[in-house]
């Protein structure tokens, strides 16, 4: 539609039309009276706009949308099509690693390709825009949501905002793309002690450092969406923040997408205590910056009054509603308002064996080698493999938030491995996920039978035990698939305890007593506390959620069929005591290491080492490659230049290697302390068996900048250090200046 058109589309279009563009639903109130009758009711939307809402959330499926499509648009007066909005985070049918283990491929360009795929898949399914990335850096795990993004690092995360909205949008035009919208805007991932839901309070130049750039990231990648955050900044909840989404996003970031809120939050300002009513908080949001209200009868209720009693200009409401019909309109949709809804290409496209095959190199990649104790890992094919555990055989390998996949989908751990391994290996489940009916229960979605369902009785427990202890005898090395149950990670689902249920441990330890060598396999949606296991175990292979092709790719890296190149994106605890723990803090007055105090007085825990058990950015492969020769090309440059390095890789394994060198940096003098370390570059590459390689780096000086407390960016001259290494504690060290 030329822009004239759509000009006069919005001026005929009445009040209520206007406002139902603004709300957003989910596909209960369209499917059926008889299940719709309930939400519309305690939402209390009235049915006429129910009829005109503009968009409908997670709603999928190429003749569900078709059929909706037509019915919503022959409701609307002027035939406005309705835009399709999912949750389609790390994959739609066929599923990626969870977006932690998306973080540790280090690898932007194969998960913008992944995101191709994602997008591609949802399109034919009929969605139109993905809320995703999800970026939120966080430093604690106690957060259920650490599943959701891709780490605690805001250059690492910003690199893959950049590529999944790169990778959801390239095929837009083609109506083989998505629409990206970033979330969740803003600092949703510093919430206090990784309490779902709680508030996030920082300083200015905290908040610009270190959690803000991935999204204006996304911003800059042209991303035509963002939602909001559910959770207060500093005392302000980022649905009314008009500083946080006009200010910044539009004025700072010249963004001029679609702002929408995240479930409910509209409605929540009554909650937080910062709107009175739904005409409050209709006029705080709206007047912030949000274009759509998802899921909340606030909008609803109470635009229209606003307008008609004079309090809110018409042109708020035209303002908004005219970025909505924009974006409708840059999708094609007036044109083509079934977009890429295609039952035959979903038959075909959907979870084809293409699909598959990158997400087994995905799920390569996103696998962390923790320890490889005498190297017991690869396997060999004449050991004779005992597979334990419960999730030896379990297809719930794509986490809490793959809405639109479907486990029986996955690829186990078990079929993988016997197709390999043949008779070889052996199989006994040994115990439950878990066992705790009060955590279940506590989740507040299962019933009884339910639970009953996911924990065993004491007797079938003690059978599956006895099974595994037997089985575990007759073989030479034990391979135990252990972890969370899927509902442990995810949307509500903080935590204060990050070990391993009891009964695996249990089962390790008696596994171990047998004196036998213990290969862990770990399924995860955040990093744990491995402390009381990781004596008992000679080799620890992360997993995360990995996905469709989770088994597969587990067996990749168990055989050898290839060298683990991923590399934690998140540090992991010795207790959850040291949480939040990230390898960025700011340097203290009374470092442990280096301190004029000495004994108690130093910045330390009397019962816990200040250190990780695994540090930020580690990871083994097979092979074990060395630093050497670190080059700068000067020892110092001016604001305008940038910083050239080298540094010389040398694998003289067997195994082809792709490794990760990261570069990190200190500014040693500073008007605003700095973190003792900030990742400031990084490059994935492939060394060949018995090779050499330079890897070189420029960085240019800006990057060595920070953000004041009025979030202006400023570089200070003076003396820096900089790492260069495989990890954040395994680095060489050099020096420069910036004059
Ligand atoms: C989550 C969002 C999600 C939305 C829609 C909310 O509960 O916080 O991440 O996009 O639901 O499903």
């Amino acid at each position: 539609m030329k822009q004239e058109d759509l000009n006069s589309l919005l001026n005929d279009l009445s009040l209520t039309e206007k406002v139902g563009q603004l709300i957003q639903l989910s596909g209960e109130f369209f499917q059926s009276k008889d299940i719709s009758f309930g939400p519309i009711q305690k939402l209390g939307i009235p049915d006429k706009l129910v009829d005109l809402s503009g968009s409908i959330m997670n709603v999928t499926g190429a003749a569900e949308t078709q059929k909706l499509q037509k019915q919503q648009m022959a409701k609307q007066p002027h035939h406005i099509p309705v835009l399709f909005m999912a949750d389609v985070i790390y994959g739609f049918k066929t599923i990626f690693p969870v977006p932690i283990g998306l973080g540790a491929t280090w690898n932007p360009k194969l998960i913008k390709q992944a995101f191709m795929v994602a997008a591609n898949e949802a399109a034919v399914s009929g969605n139109q825009v993905c809320f995703a990335p999800m970026v939120d850096v966080t430093h604690d795990p106690r957060w259920g949501r650490t599943l959701e993004s891709p780490g605690e690092d805001p250059y690492l995360n910003s690199c893959f905002a950049k590529a999944i909205v790169e990778g959801l949008q390239e095929q837009l035009s083609s109506k083989k793309g998505q629409a990206a919208c970033v979330k969740h805007y803003a600092a949703y991932g510093a919430v206090e002690s990784g309490r779902e839901y709680n508030l996030a309070d920082m300083s200015i130049s905290n908040l610009f450092q270190n959690y803000l750039p991935p999204y204006r990231a996304a911003v800059e990648s042209g991303c035509k969406m963002v939602m909001a955050s559910l959770n207060t900044l500093n005392g302000v909840p980022a649905t009314a923040n008009k500083w946080l989404l006009t200010d910044i996003l539009k004025k700072q970031w010249g963004f001029n997408g679609v702002i929408i809120s995240d479930y409910a939050s509209v409605y929540e300002l009554i909650k937080h205590g910062f709107a009175a009513d739904n005409e409050d908080a209709a006029y705080k949001a709206l007047n912030a910056g949000i274009d759509i209200d998802m899921k909340s009868p606030v909008y609803a209720n109470g635009l229209q009054e606003l307008v008609e009693n004079g309090k809110l200009s018409i042109n708020k409401i035209d303002d908004a509603c005219m970025r909505i019909l924009q974006l409708k309109n840059d999708m094609g949709l007036f044109e083509n308002p079934f977009f890429g809804a295609s039952k035959k290409e979903e038959a075909k496209y959907n979870l084809n064996p293409a699909n598959r095959k990158l997400a087994r190199e995905v799920a390569d990649e996103a696998i962390v080698l923790l320890k490889n104790e005498q190297h017991v890992l690869p396997l060999s094919s004449t050991e004779k493999v005992a597979l334990i555990g419960p999730y030896s055989n379990e297809k719930s390998l794509i986490g809490m938030w793959a809405v639109h996949g479907d486990p029986n989908d996955c690829i186990t751990i078990r079929s993988a491995l016997s197709t390999a391994l043949g008779n070889n290996l052996s199989y006994a489940q040994g115990t439950d996920i878990t066992r705790d009916k009060k955590m279940l229960a506590g989740l507040g979605f299962l019933d009884s039978a339910q639970i009953d369902q996911i924990v065993s009785d004491d007797e079938i427990e003690k059978q599956h035990h006895q099974a595994a202890i037997a089985v575990a005898k007759k073989a030479d090395i034990v391979v135990l698939a252990v972890g969370e149950n899927t509902f442990e990670s995810g949307e509500a689902g903080s935590k204060t305890n990050l070990h391993l249920p009891q009964n695996q441990i249990n089962l390790i330890k008696d596994i171990h007593n047998l004196g036998k060598k213990i290969v862990l396999v770990i399924i995860s949606g955040r990093p744990l506390v491995l402390t009381d296991i990781v004596q008992d175990v000679d080799a620890i292979v992360e997993s995360w959620f990995p996905g469709t092709e989770g088994g597969n790719a587990i067996a990749d890296v168990l055989l050898g069929k290839v060298s683990p190149s991923g590399k934690l994106s998140m540090t992991f605890p010795i207790t959850e005591g040291q949480e939040p723990l990230y390898y960025s803090q700011l340097s203290t007055g009374r470092p442990q290491k280096g301190s004029q105090h000495t004994g108690r007085f130093v910045s330390r825990y009397i019962d816990a080492p200040n250190e990780p058990l695994f540090p930020f950015g580690y990871g083994l492969g097979y092979a074990d490659i060395q630093y050497r020769d670190v080059q700068l090309e000067h020892s110092s440059i001016s604001k305008s230049d940038s910083l050239h390095l080298s540094v010389e890789l040398v694998n003289d394994s067997p195994w082809e290697q792709k490794e990760t060198v990261q570069v990190y940096f200190h500014d040693n003098v500073a008007s605003i302390v700095q973190p003792v370390k900030r990742l400031v570059a990084f490059k994935k590459v492939t060394l060949p068996t018995q090779a050499n390689k330079k890897v070189t780096f420029s960085i240019p000086a800006t990057d060595f900048g920070f953000f004041d407390n009025h979030g202006q960016k400023i570089l200070e001259e003076g003396s820096f250090q900089i790492f260069v290494g495989s990890n954040v504690n395994d680095v060489i060290t050099k020096t420069f200046r910036i004059v």
